[in-house]
């Protein structure tokens, strides 16, 4: 498994596609726009203000993060350096590769958080404990 770093992880834009009075649609599609395929999506709503979710690393997952609606914050740190992205366009992603502890908090009211991702779920992919996820850096 590669050692990903910071500098992986980046906010990608989608294509965005204009239709004069009707809206806008945006598309994402295997092979093209991410560095993974999809096996999964999920969606946080509802978050209360204040709250904050995440709190994890995964071990081999990739994630694809988007604002559908409204706005939140994604905080990711390898350990050393720490990084915070704040998401608020449906038009715009952050890209998370493997080995990346993250904290989402800053949920505006009505936010949607869906999220894009490489495996489906594996309970054993999570590190949920911050020295675990240090000793995981060091060893990977
Ligand atoms: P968790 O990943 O801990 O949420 P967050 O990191 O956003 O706070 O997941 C919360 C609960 O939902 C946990 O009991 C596992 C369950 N869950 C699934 O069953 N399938 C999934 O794909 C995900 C993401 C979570």
């Amino acid at each position: 498994m590669k050692k990903y770093s910071l500098d992986d992880c980046l906010i990608i834009d989608l294509d965005k596609h204009h239709s004069d009075r009707k809206g806008n649609l945006s598309v994402v599609e295997n092979g093209l726009t991410l560095p993974f395929d999809v096996k999964r999506v999920y969606y946080l709503y509802d978050v209360p203000g204040g709250e904050s979710r995440g709190a994890h690393a995964h071990r081999e997952l990739s994630q694809f993060i988007v604002a559908a609606s409204g706005s939140f914050s994604v905080t990711l740190t390898d350990g050393n350096e720490r990084r915070t992205f704040f998401l608020n366009r449906p038009y715009k992603g952050l890209l998370v590769r493997p080995g990346m502890w993250r904290d989402l908090d800053d949920f505006s009211s009505g936010a949607v958080c869906m999220v894009l991702a490489s495996d489906i779920y594996k309970e054993e992919d999570y590190i949920r404990d911050y020295e675990e996820f240090l000793d995981f850096r060091r060893n990977v």
